[in-house]
């Protein structure tokens, strides 16, 4: 890791994590807490969220789960996941582009407003089919790249400024194609909006893909 990136995730990234919960409250509470349980309420046996953050999903995961692995790379992220789940649930310090959890191992692999800020996202998704088992399903709800050309060329201006202040979150990723373009298939999908976020990180898509059998 670089001085100047060790620096930003000591100071802006520290911060970043702190504010986190307060920083989405608006949008949680106007629909986004809502659209967490029912996403979730799909994972069963063995799950594994990507990025899992201060664990807003947590709360939400139904009995059907076995086992739960959070995975968070960030530090200050993972104390707050490790506070938050009280030893109910596993956490590894690990970027989902490679997780250390065996082949064809789970089946569910869950991903909220991560897939925007993954390094590498085809790598992300390709790991993603490794570790699921055939038939097993990633759930996801992700903001994504806009429809509307407008839109578009905002998140497409906005990019930098916004990957800066949101700890390296790209605006106008077009994660939907990455997925269809994967080794995964997409099996649902719905478009919504963030309620009460930003333009540029307000498109929203909420759905399931499959590993083949
Ligand atoms: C916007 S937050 C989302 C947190 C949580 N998933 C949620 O729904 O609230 C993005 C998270 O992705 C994590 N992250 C950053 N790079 C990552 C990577 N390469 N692999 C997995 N997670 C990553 C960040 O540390 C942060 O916790």
């Amino acid at each position: 890791m670089g001085i100047a990136r060790s620096a930003y995730d000591a100071t802006w990234g520290r911060l970043f994590a702190s504010m986190y919960d307060r920083a989405l409250a608006g949008s949680e509470d106007a629909g986004m807490r809502d659209r967490r349980r029912d996403l979730v309420a799909a994972a069963s046996g063995r799950t594994i969220e990507l990025g899992a953050g201060t664990g807003l999903n947590f709360e939400h995961y139904p009995g059907a789960v076995e086992e739960l692995l959070l995975t968070e790379p960030f530090p200050p992220m993972a104390n707050r996941l490790r506070e938050r789940t009280g030893g109910a649930a596993t956490v590894i310090e690990a970027p989902a582009e490679s997780l250390p959890i065996p082949d064809a191992s789970a089946d569910t692999v869950v991903a909220t407003l991560v897939l925007c800020t993954v390094d590498d996202l085809p790598a992300t998704l390709a790991e993603v089919a490794r570790v699921l088992k055939p038939g097993g399903r990633l759930l996801f709800a992700e903001h994504v790249r806009s429809d509307d050309p407008s839109l578009a060329r905002w998140q497409d201006r906005l990019e930098r400024p916004w990957k800066f202040v949101a700890h390296g979150c790209r605006c106008n990723r077009d994660t939907l194609a990455a997925i269809e373009a994967s080794p995964l298939e997409i099996e649902a999908v719905e478009r919504g909006r963030i309620p009460k976020a930003a333009a540029i990180v307000e498109p929203l898509v909420v759905g399931s893909a499959v590993r083949p059998l």
